[in-house]
């Protein structure tokens, strides 16, 4: 099947340019509207629309039915009328200085690909270590020996998702620098930022921030986590225990939360107590042996999803930078190839 192309609802031939320039890499055909008549014929089968400032507000006053991708487009700064408007077209954002802000490129790159979809998983720990951030990496490494990977570290007061994989030196994008810059970021700029080791990116604070993380903002952890799903198979998203407003956006956002569990009479009371605060369905992990687990998952008040014995020489490996996904047959392994195999993640989704 052919891309449908991107309606360019403009009459403004510097704007049509810009679009063309920019358009250029995604190899996506343009076709443009001159007037709303025409813009409508072709709403709802354009692959992205593209709405001028020009055209904007009349193209508002015809109501044009909601469909995804549109986007208004400036090419100077943007203006209450332009937002106004925005609102009337049920465009997603507002791109302002369209020249020099690369946006436009990026965003129909990522339409380009029409990728469906990746899979969200949330990662909480039950009680203190019980292993949560060590199954994120682990999920992630797996995930990307079969496609595109991301773990997004979401815990100022963890030890960092960089230093579990060893990718603590590696330089690219950290939150400390994404939640400065203003403005939403694409998904193929985040995934060409991050650091990475093969298909597997990260996204956490380190470098200079390594000793004082700032807190998150859950509307970016929000944006990020939707861009971050457009271009991976998989999304893992490591999440401290609690339910503050990140814990809460993310967990609302994801296709599977995961609870690692510790088998144990206090391991399995404060695992019961996350999963009150957490208020949605989770997958309990269970990391050793003790509680049977049919008695356990009645207490917790969740179904096991998989269960796993300590995984011998961890510490050394991570010590090592080798990550804690040594072998795929490990524990760890077995366990996260076992749950991406659950959850219908990775394998194939790129081919769809
Ligand atoms: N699968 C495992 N096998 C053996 N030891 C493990 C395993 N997972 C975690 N550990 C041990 O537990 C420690 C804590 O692990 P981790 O940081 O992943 O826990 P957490 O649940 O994320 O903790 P926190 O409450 O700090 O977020 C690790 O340093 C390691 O020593
Ligand atoms: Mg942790």
């Amino acid at each position: 099947m052919t891309n449908p192309g991107v309606l360019v609802v403009t009459d403004d031939a510097a704007l049509l340019q810009e679009v063309q320039r920019s358009a250029a890499g995604a190899g996506l055909p343009l076709q443009q509207a001159r007037e709303t008549g025409v813009a409508l014929a072709h709403w709802a089968s354009a692959a992205a629309v593209l709405v001028g400032a020009d055209l904007a507000v009349a193209l508002g006053r015809a109501s044009p039915r909601r469909r995804p991708h549109v986007h208004l487009v400036c090419l100077g700064e943007a203006d209450e009328l332009h937002f106004r408007a925005a609102v009337d077209v049920g465009a997603e954002s507002v791109i302002a200085n369209a020249r020099e802000s690369g946006v436009i490129a990026d965003l129909l790159a990522e339409r380009a690909e029409s990728r469906p979809p990746g899979q969200v998983v949330a990662v909480v720990p039950g009680s203190g270590g019980a292993g949560a951030s060590t199954l994120a990496c682990a999920l992630a490494q797996a995930a990307a020996a079969r496609g595109r990977a991301l773990v997004i570290d979401c815990d100022p007061r963890g030890a960092g998702v960089d230093r579990i994989l060893g990718l603590e030196s590696q330089l690219g994008l950290r939150w400390t620098a994404l939640t400065a810059s203003p403005g939403r970021i694409s998904g193929e700029s985040l995934r060409s930022a991050v650091p990475r080791r093969g298909e597997l990116g990260l996204l956490t604070w380190g470098g200079a921030s390594a000793s004082r993380p700032t807190a998150l903002d859950a509307a970016c952890v929000r944006d990020v986590v939707e861009a971050a799903r457009r271009v991976h198979d998989v999304v893992v998203v490591d999440l401290p225990r609690g339910d503050d407003d990140v814990v809460r956006e993310v967990v609302a956002r994801s296709d599977q939360v995961l609870l690692v569990v510790r088998p144990t009479v206090t391991g399995v009371a404060a695992a019961a107590r996350q999963v009150g605060a957490l208020d949605t369905r989770v997958g309990l992990v269970v990391r050793g042996r003790g509680v049977g687990l049919d008695s356990l998952a009645r207490s917790v008040g969740a179904e096991v999803m998989a269960q796993m014995g300590d995984q011998r020489g961890l510490d050394e490996a991570v010590d090592l930078g080798l990550g804690p996904l040594r072998s795929l047959r490990s524990p760890l392994g077995r366990t996260a190839t076992g749950l991406l195999d659950a959850l219908g993640a990775g394998a194939g989704r790129r081919a769809a």
